[in-house]
């Protein structure tokens, strides 16, 4: 009696430990939309049997979580938000080789697994944009904007919303697209002279479409595949491929440096590349390009070969000397 009932404890004991094994379990960060976050999420466990504790947090935020989290992280796999923070953590060594396969992946997938020795990868594409609410530009007469120049119209006063880069990839994208498009001098005195007409510097990239999308401001700048998605719901918001050109993001996955769930961790990783997977995306109106060759891509996604992209450097605007140095330009000379 005695003897069985300390066996029945020490079989619970190891149930227990098994049950919070590391491939049991996954913390997962996702910088993507919350219900293509909360997609991934639920077919995984399906698909895996581990659980996912998950948050939604923006790039640059995550960036600095994980940062601060470094050598005892609470994350073990980033999934989604734009591939420069990635890329920031990757050289500051706070995530690690995934051993990804990269074989059925589009060039710009690849390319930031290469740029990164394999610590992150790309799992889809989206160019930059301005959105507008037709219906608000017409009450206030106010011509659409076509260009980037052209948010410094004094028409658009406290009409034009953008997130900070700070905290938001989506907007980091749109100071490096500014640089590189106008070089670094002439980009902030154009962030500056549009920063006359924002009405707010959000923490999200895709608050600001949003709130364009319900009438709360006039214009917006971000993603176009969000923009997309707006307008597909049936709300006045009219697209912008802007006419200088524009930048673009790749979005990316990597797993944390010190992974609590490196096994499972592993698993997100081929999960999130593979092509049945990603074409899933579409059902939750995420529009983005995906990276797997064999993923359907969505009828509604914008064309990047129709739109005028630059040749974004994810290289240098990926580095963490590049970013530091902008965004504290920004904080002192566009912010204020
Ligand atoms: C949206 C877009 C994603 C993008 C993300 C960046 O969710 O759909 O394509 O990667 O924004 O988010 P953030 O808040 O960091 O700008």
């Amino acid at each position: 009696m005695k003897k069985s009932a300390t066996i029945g404890i020490l079989s619970l004991a190891a149930a227990f430990a098994s049950s919070h094994a590391s491939a049991d379990e996954l913390s997962l960060v996702c910088s993507a939309e919350q219900s293509w976050c909360d997609l991934m999420a639920s077919g995984f466990e399906a698909k895996t049997g581990i659980d996912v504790a998950m948050v939604r947090k923006s790039t640059g935020e995550t960036l600095a979580q994980v940062r601060a989290e470094a050598g005892n992280p609470k994350i073990d796999v980033w999934w989604g938000g734009t591939g420069d923070p990635h890329l920031v953590a990757a050289e500051e060594g706070l995530t690690q080789a995934s051993g990804a396969d990269t074989a059925q992946l589009l060039d710009w997938a690849v390319n930031m697994h290469t740029i990164s020795g394999g610590k992150t990868v790309g799992i889809y594409a989206g160019a930059l944009g301005i959105a507008y609410n037709s219906e608000i530009l017409a009450e206030k007469g106010a011509q659409p904007p076509a260009c980037w120049k052209d948010l410094m119209n004094p028409a658009y006063a406290g009409e034009i919303q953008v997130a900070n880069p700070n905290s938001s990839g989506t907007a980091y994208t749109e100071l490096a697209t500014f640089v590189q498009l106008f070089g670094e001098d002439e980009a902030f005195r154009l962030l500056k002279e549009i920063g006359k007409n924002v009405n707010s510097y959000t923490k999200s990239g895709s608050a600001p479409s949003k709130a364009a999308a319900r009438g709360e401001t006039g214009i917006s700048i971000g993603f176009m595949h969000d923009m997309v998605k707006l307008a597909s719901k049936g709300f006045p918001l009219k697209i912008v491929a802007p006419c200088e050109g524009t930048g673009y993001e790749v979005g990316a996955v990597s797993i944390i440096e010190g992974a609590k769930n490196l096994d499972a961790a592993k698993q997100w990783v081929e999960y999130a590349l593979d092509a049945d997977v990603q074409s899933l995306a579409q059902t939750v109106k995420s529009f983005q390009v995906p990276s797997n060759s064999n993923a359907k891509v969505a009828p509604e996604s914008p064309d990047l070969n129709s739109i005028k992209l630059i040749d974004y450097d994810f290289a240098t605007y990926g580095s963490s000397e590049t970013r530091g140095r902008l965004l504290s330009r920004w904080d002192a000379e566009v912010k204020p």
